[in-house]
């Protein structure tokens, strides 16, 4: 494979709208995931993020518009197919299950067996290595024990574990909607890190954050929705700090860059 395919598009959308019943969520919506980038979607509550990621991820299928992955046009058949096809996606709050170990959680219905037949049952031991090995690649090095249950885990590390297993069961694009909402700042500092991890490994992130710091330390693209359009889209470094805040603040730059599509 030469670099220039390696850096084709993993996804694309090309005019994509979702309509409900009264409400058009998204409209002509078109853009990019590529590998090894962070893509942040910015935008207020409302203007249409959760349903873009949901079209992404094999929920809703778009009223309009085409999908692309790899190149080719699809229609998925649901969550499942986007994940077979290596689009895995971790929903805000979601993902793990407090009063189960860490290697439970890691392996989530997908867990190593050994023996077969009757005699055939849960591998902890091998659960636990591959389970510790992984989260702490991706710089979770406070958790040493796989038996510990998750609801001791604080909340960045959490969410450092769900990407942990995207990433080790294949994914080649990982969507979070809003992975660092309910965290503090050294919280959402670990979740930015496995951003950066999964970055680094070639992955194409999908980043939704209200939080325009964290979107300008690892975001590559920039997609500002809003009332369902894309109103902005800009590269890392063509645009100035506080105009990006500025854009998602929605303040006057974004209010001029709306009228200018108009
Ligand atoms: N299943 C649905 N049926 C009807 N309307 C919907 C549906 N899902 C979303 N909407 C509407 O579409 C619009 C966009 O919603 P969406 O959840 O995508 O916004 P968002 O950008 O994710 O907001 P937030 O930042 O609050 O999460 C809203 O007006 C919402 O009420
Ligand atoms: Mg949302």
């Amino acid at each position: 494979m030469t670099t220039a395919t390696t850096h084709h598009p993993l996804i694309e959308l090309q005019g994509v709208t979702k309509q409900f019943t009264g409400v058009r969520a998204c409209s002509d919506i078109s853009l990019t995931v590529r590998p090894g980038q962070v893509l942040c979607l910015l935008g207020h509550n409302g203007a249409g993020k959760s349903t873009l990621i949901k079209i992404l991820s094999g929920v809703y299928t778009p009223t309009e518009g085409t999908m692309l992955i790899d190149g080719e046009p699809v229609t998925l058949g649901g969550p499942r197919d986007a994940l077979d096809r290596g689009i895995a996606t971790v929903h805000q709050g979601a993902g793990t299950v407090p009063l189960m170990s860490v290697a439970r959680n890691f392996f989530l219905g997908a867990e190593p067996t050994k023996g077969r037949g009757l005699l055939r049952r849960f591998d902890a031991a091998t659960a636990a290595t591959i389970a510790l090995r992984e989260i702490q690649q991706l710089g979770i090095r406070r958790i040493r024990d796989a038996d510990q249950l998750v609801g001791t885990m604080s909340g960045g590390e959490r969410q450092a574990l769900v990407i942990a297993r995207a990433l080790h069961f294949g994914a080649r694009v990982l969507i979070l909607d809003e992975p660092t909402s309910a965290l503090g700042i050294r919280e959402a500092e670990t979740v930015l890190r496995a951003v950066e991890t999964a970055r680094e490994r070639g992955i194409g992130v999908v980043l939704i954050t209200h939080q325009a710091h964290q979107a300008l330390r690892v975001g590559d693209h920039f997609a500002v929705i809003a009332h369902g359009r894309l109103v902005a889209s800009f590269a890392r470094g063509e645009k100035e700090a506080a105009e990006v805040i500025d854009l998602m603040a929605g303040g006057a730059a974004m209010e001029e860059l709306e009228r200018e599509q108009e």
